[in-house]
């Protein structure tokens, strides 16, 4: 498979290919989904909960993100990959909000950040793409303004609100996006703002009619035995596969059962070993 890059993903759109895009948080996974041609690797600050186990992404760091975006561009050789600014990385001011994405870029290895917000950001989004930054919106659902929205709830449910989601696009697209994710909202509602721009619109929990899908990849991989909420599709249920082999790998611990001969070394061995997995080697 090629390089993705943003021009990738506009083609994409126009000759009406879907665009599958993951989070990732750490090489393995990264390599992984490299592998199977995922399109768009995103550094999610949804790393603050599923990685960090807080309750919201709010608590996540700019240090944080470059760590774990690191991680992932060491995993990835094909897809595009893009980082989020986490909360108070951008909304002060436009100058810091460069800085920060310049950080995600040049000490992450990241190709484009992210950030939450409407037409409000226009400016903030702006200033990102002419530092050479390209800039992916995020519209609906943002999840930093958790407190403001009143809880993780599906958005553009009135006529006005679904007004002002579909400006917010378009102020977005004006000043620069290359990309848009939608987050919560009603199918319709994505469908007409999807063919209201010329970008590449990804959905989560926004129905069919965009032009590309992202999950939180521990969701699909079914990694949490308590979360099904409707949006996710678990493809997988990891938890009870990584139960099952730890369990059984307690119990032949406990019975001395491992490890076998074929896991231990005598005195003749040679030559040096490798000792932890490295991602592609
Ligand atoms: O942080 C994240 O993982 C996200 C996706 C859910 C789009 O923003």
């Amino acid at each position: 498979m090629k390089k993705v890059t943003i021009n990738t993903l506009r083609k994409m759109k126009q000759a009406g290919e879907r665009i599958s895009m993951l989070t990732a948080y750490d090489a393995s996974f990264a390599r992984l989904f490299d592998g199977a041609d995922i399109e768009i690797l995103l550094v999610g600050d949804s790393l603050g909960m599923v990685v960090q186990g807080h309750d919201t992404t709010l608590p996540v760091t700019m240090d944080q993100m470059v760590y774990h975006c690191a991680a992932v561009a060491r995993g990835t050789a094909h897809a595009h990959l893009v980082a989020d600014l986490p909360f108070g990385s951008y909304q002060g001011s436009a100058d810091e909000a460069v800085k920060n994405a310049i950080r995600l870029v040049a000490e992450g290895g990241a190709e484009s950040v992210k950030l939450e917000g409407g037409a409000e950001y226009a400016e903030i989004v702006r200033r990102i793409s002419r530092a050479g930054v390209p800039v992916m919106g995020h519209i609906g659902l943002t999840p930093q303004s958790v407190h403001k929205l009143g809880g993780y709830v599906v958005q553009g449910r009135s006529e006005e609100k679904a007004q002002k989601l579909i400006a917010d696009a378009k102020a977005l697209e004006e000043a620069g996006c290359y990309a848009l994710i939608l987050e919560m909202m009603p199918a319709e509602l994505s469908a007409e703002i999807t063919a209201s721009v010329s970008i590449p619109v990804i959905g989560i929990g926004a129905g069919a009619g965009c032009d590309g899908q992202v999950l939180v990849c521990y969701d699909l991989l079914g990694m949490n035995p308590d979360f099904s909420p409707r949006f996710v599709k678990k493809y997988v249920d990891l938890a009870v596969l990584i139960r099952d082999a730890v369990t059984q790998f307690r119990d032949e611990v406990k019975h001395g059962e491992f490890p076998g001969e074929e896991h231990s070394f005598s005195s003749d061995v040679p030559k040096p070993v490798q000792l932890y997995s490295i991602p592609g080697k």
